[in-house]
């Protein structure tokens, strides 16, 4: 009877833990792919007037944007008062290790196949914990698309001379 209490006890506190485990951030990820010694935003920003105009920056001049052309600004993604966060279209601020939140408003297919482990990557246990790799780590967010691949030069058509003589 004893052993009985002590095994559904410990069944008990099992079952606890995998419910708790994994909550707080949806998906396990690696930490965002900043340049070095950008981040935290705040070190600059948090002592400058934010600036929505669309203009050409003095800082961040590596940043071109390429996406979605013509239509996007900074500020639709990046938060305007603490540079530290993204921001929904609804106004949620978001973490930059949930950045796939920002992308799946617009990619929802592609959000919903990367949950599922068929776009992107994702490494793990199949039936246990599992760490995504956040759209970012792949595609650059400023100029997302991949370039097209140069294409090898067609093989050579094979010719009668190129084969070996056997029997002339
Ligand atoms: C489509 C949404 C989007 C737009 C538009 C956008 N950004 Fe970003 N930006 C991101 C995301 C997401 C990241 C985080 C990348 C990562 O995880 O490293 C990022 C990263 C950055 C970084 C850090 C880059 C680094 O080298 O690590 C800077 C600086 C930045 N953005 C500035 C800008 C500026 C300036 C503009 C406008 C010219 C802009 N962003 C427009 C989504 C956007
Ligand atoms: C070394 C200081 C520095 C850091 C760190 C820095 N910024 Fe900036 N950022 C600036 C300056 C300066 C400007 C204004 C440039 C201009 O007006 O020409 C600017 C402008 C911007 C703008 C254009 C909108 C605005 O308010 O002027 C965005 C968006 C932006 N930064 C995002 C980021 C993000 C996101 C990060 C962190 C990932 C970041 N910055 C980190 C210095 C910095
Ligand atoms: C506000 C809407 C919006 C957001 C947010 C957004 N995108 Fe896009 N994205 C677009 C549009 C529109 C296009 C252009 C579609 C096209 O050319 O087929 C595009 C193009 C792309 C492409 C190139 C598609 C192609 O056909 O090659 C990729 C990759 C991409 N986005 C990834 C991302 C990632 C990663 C994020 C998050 C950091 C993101 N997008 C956030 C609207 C958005
Ligand atoms: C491990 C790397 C990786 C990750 C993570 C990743 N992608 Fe991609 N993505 C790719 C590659 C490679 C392609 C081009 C081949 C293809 O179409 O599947 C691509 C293509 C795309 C395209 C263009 C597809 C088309 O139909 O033309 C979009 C849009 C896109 N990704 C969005 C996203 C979004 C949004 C996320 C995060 C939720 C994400 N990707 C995460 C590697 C990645």
């Amino acid at each position: 009877m004893k052993s009985l209490i002590i095994i559904s006890l410990v069944l008990f506190v099992l079952i606890l833990f995998n419910i708790t485990n994994g909550k707080g951030n949806e998906f396990q990820v690696p930490p965002p792919p900043f340049s070095e010694g950008i981040f935290p935003c705040s070190d600059c920003h948090s002592a400058m007037e934010p600036n929505a105009k669309h203009r050409i920056l003095e800082e961040h001049t590596d940043i071109i944007l390429h996406h979605d052309e013509g239509n996007r600004w900074c500020l639709d993604c990046h938060n305007k008062d603490n540079r530290d966060y993204l921001k929904l279209a609804d106004g949620r601020l978001v973490d930059f290790s949930e950045s796939y939140k920002l992308c799946g408003q617009c990619h929802g297919d592609k959000y919903r196949d990367w949950k599922l482990g068929i776009h992107g990557k994702r490494t793990g246990f199949w039936n246990g914990q599992k760490e995504y790799r956040l759209c970012a780590h792949c595609h650059n967010p400023h100029s997302p698309r991949f370039k097209e691949l140069k294409p090898e030069p067609a093989p050579l058509k094979p010719q009668k001379d190129m084969r070996v003589k056997k029997h002339e």
